[in-house]
């Protein structure tokens, strides 16, 4: 069995504990207890998954939608769940070609949920690091053209780069690398609740996870320099762009993101 098929269920994963907290099956015990550690100090956890994907679904909508783009690159994709990146883009246009990059063993194991492209369409998946973006931009190749303009897609990976400066260079190479009229979207958990800042701690110092690193909002904005960030700029994802409903402004939660284009 391929290193990149072993899986280790002795340590918790993000790909897994994600699942568990958006109520999926596809995690084990020790990602489980992880979450549930977390959840104990800090419940809003729960939120911050539902609100960031209910925040990638209005990127995508609006990207594949309102702005014309027929390419996304969804870096850090994690396991399948409802309403995948080329689902939503291919309900706006069936013939959006998506790629899906992750470097979970499990998200490989599942990855086949995430190739069920329209037949006009493509969808592909490569098992990599974000922090080997010249790999990932070789390969996504395959099925983009990145010639034309991406939607890029950084969901809730950068928080597990613990060095901000590295974050940045990924974003940069990779923004780099896309044409014109590319876009960004980019979320991550932040630093304005301290009970999340709390509850991370000891998850990063002992779980044996990957530590994840909540950022300030100032920070996760800089993630997007060189780029023309679109209404209403970097917002709590519970209050981007909300789409017309009858009820109230929902809370903030710990997790911001922002859409940005890419101008000539
Ligand atoms: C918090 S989950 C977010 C999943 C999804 N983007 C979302 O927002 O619902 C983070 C994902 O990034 C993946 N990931 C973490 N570190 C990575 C790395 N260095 N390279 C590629 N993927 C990574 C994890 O496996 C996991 O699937």
């Amino acid at each position: 069995m391929p290193d990149s098929l072993k899986l280790d269920t002795s340590v918790p994963h993000s790909a897994r504990m994600w699942n568990y907290l958006l109520g999926g099956k596809d995690h084990y015990p020790v990602d489980q207890a992880a979450a549930d550690r977390i959840t104990a100090v800090f419940p809003g956890m729960v939120d911050i998954t539902r609100h960031s994907r209910a925040f990638i679904g209005r990127t995508v909508r609006l990207l594949a939608g309102e702005r014309g783009i027929r390419q996304f690159l969804d870096i850090g994709t994690g396991l399948p769940t409802a309403d995948n990146t080329h689902e939503i883009a291919q309900r706006a246009d069936p013939s959006c070609r998506i790629v899906y990059v992750d470097n979970d063993p499990l998200v490989l194991v599942h990855a086949k949920a995430l190739l069920t492209s329209t037949p006009e369409g493509a969808c592909d998946y490569i098992d990599a690091d974000v922090r080997d973006p010249d790999r990932i931009l070789r390969e996504a190749a395959r099925t983009l053209d990145l010639s034309r303009p991406v939607g890029l897609m950084l969901m809730g990976i950068l928080g597990l780069v613990a060095d901000y400066d590295e974050a940045r260079a990924i974003v940069r190479r990779l923004m780099d690398a896309l044409p014109p009229g590319s876009y960004l979207g980019l979320n991550d958990g932040t630093d304005t609740d301290p009970a999340y800042v709390r509850a991370l701690r000891p998850h990063n110092a002992s779980s044996g996870a990957v530590p994840y690193t909540p950022r300030s909002p100032q920070q996760i904005e800089g993630l997007f320099e060189g780029l023309e960030l679109l209404e209403p700029g970097v917002e709590s994802c519970s209050r981007w762009r909300l789409e017309a409903s009858p009820f109230a402004t929902p809370p903030e939660v710990a997790v911001f993101g922002g859409v940005a284009y890419k101008r000539g």
